[in-house]
């Protein structure tokens, strides 16, 4: 059969992000057809997922209920966009971050496909507006802005164009959900969309707590990673003050003056540059001496055991 169960996905664009979404689709039973200019980056995708794979079967943390050899099975390399297309339920668009790149593919995908299809794009930064605006399929249209490494961090934000059908919206939300990743909705774009607006707000006041002398740059990471991160993990701000006090209105009441003298001290936005720099720098390298490839890795298993974990919590 030339289908999946689930439907078929085209990926276009097969790097790193390209890949992972190759498995994810792949775990939740879909065909997946991974497409590309650059052949060598077909062939090579398809060798790295089918180690990946295999691996992953191995230590017990391969997604979805099918095999690794039956999910590798299921997925195929092309390079003729107009084969890769035929069938294709769900295209998702996983090129380099180049706007001008970007359009002239969504202008080719505009001519090739049909008005069913789902044409859903991977930006981390560009919005749908500069994306999508003038194409015919414009309703079809929509970000799914993945995390790194999305089979490991399943949160997907879901963007709409202003003349994005809402259907679109409500079937890659459906999609999303059966393929095991964990979608949210903005009702429009904004720039940055909300994951990168919130680690943005945190990483210009981490800079400046350094840049004032206040703690060491190690020192500030370990806040997070053994404080705020421990929770953070499980349950976000808000509840977190819901949690911290009976209830969001009694925590209000508590906190919010304290809450509003503290912003108030807030400095400028950083120019990330310069002496500040550098002392992150230094310290960071001094921290991962090894190959930061290695510790990339470590990370990447740390992650793959807290899915685990978050798997196993939501179940009991
Ligand atoms: P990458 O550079 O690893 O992969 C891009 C792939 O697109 C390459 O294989 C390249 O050959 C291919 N390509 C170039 N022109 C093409 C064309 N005309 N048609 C088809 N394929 C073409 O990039 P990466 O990191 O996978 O990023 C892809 C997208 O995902 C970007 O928009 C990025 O912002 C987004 N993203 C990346 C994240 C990350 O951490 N790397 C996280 C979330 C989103």
């Amino acid at each position: 059969p030339r289908d999946g169960p689930a439907g078929r996905a085209v990926i276009v664009g097969s790097g790193l992000i390209g890949r992972s979404w190759a498995m994810v689709f792949a775990s939740g039973g879909f065909k997946v057809i991974l497409y590309d200019i650059v052949q060598q980056q077909i062939t090579s995708a398809l060798e790295n997922i089918s180690k990946q794979m295999r691996e992953l079967e191995k230590s017990g943390m391969l997604k979805g209920t099918l095999s690794a050899e039956k999910q590798f099975s299921l997925i195929h390399g092309c390079s003729d966009l107009k084969e890769a297309l035929e069938g294709a339920t769900f295209i998702q668009e996983c090129t380099p971050e180049n706007l001008e790149l970007k359009k002239k593919i969504f202008g080719q995908l505009d001519l090739m496909v049909n008005d069913d299809v789902v044409i859903s794009s991977s930006t981390s930064c560009l919005l749908p507006t500069k994306l999508f605006t003038g194409l015919k399929h414009v309703k079809q249209c929509i970000v799914a802005h993945p995390v790194n490494p999305p089979y490991f961090v399943p949160l997907v934000e879901l963007v709409p164009h202003p003349e994005t059908d809402p259907s679109t919206v409500e079937k890659t939300y459906a999609l999303m959900k059966k393929i095991g990743q964990s979608p949210v909705k903005l009702t429009r774009e904004t720039d940055g969309f909300v994951l990168n607006r919130l680690q943005y707000a945190v990483i210009s006041e981490a800079w400046r707590l350094v840049g004032e002398g206040i703690v060491s740059p190690t020192d500030l990471d370990l806040v997070m990673s053994d404080g705020l991160g421990m929770r953070y993990a499980f349950i976000g701000p808000l509840e977190t003050m819901h949690l911290n006090a009976e209830g969001i209105t009694n925590y209000c009441e508590r906190y919010r003056e304290g809450m509003i003298r503290v912003l108030k001290t807030f400095g400028p936005i950083p120019e990330f540059s310069g002496e500040i720099e550098q002392k992150i720098s230094q310290a960071m390298c001094e921290n991962t001496p090894k190959s930061i490839n290695l510790r990339r890795e470590w990370r990447d298993e740390c992650l793959a055991r807290l899915a685990k974990l978050k798997t196993e919590m939501k179940s009991s």
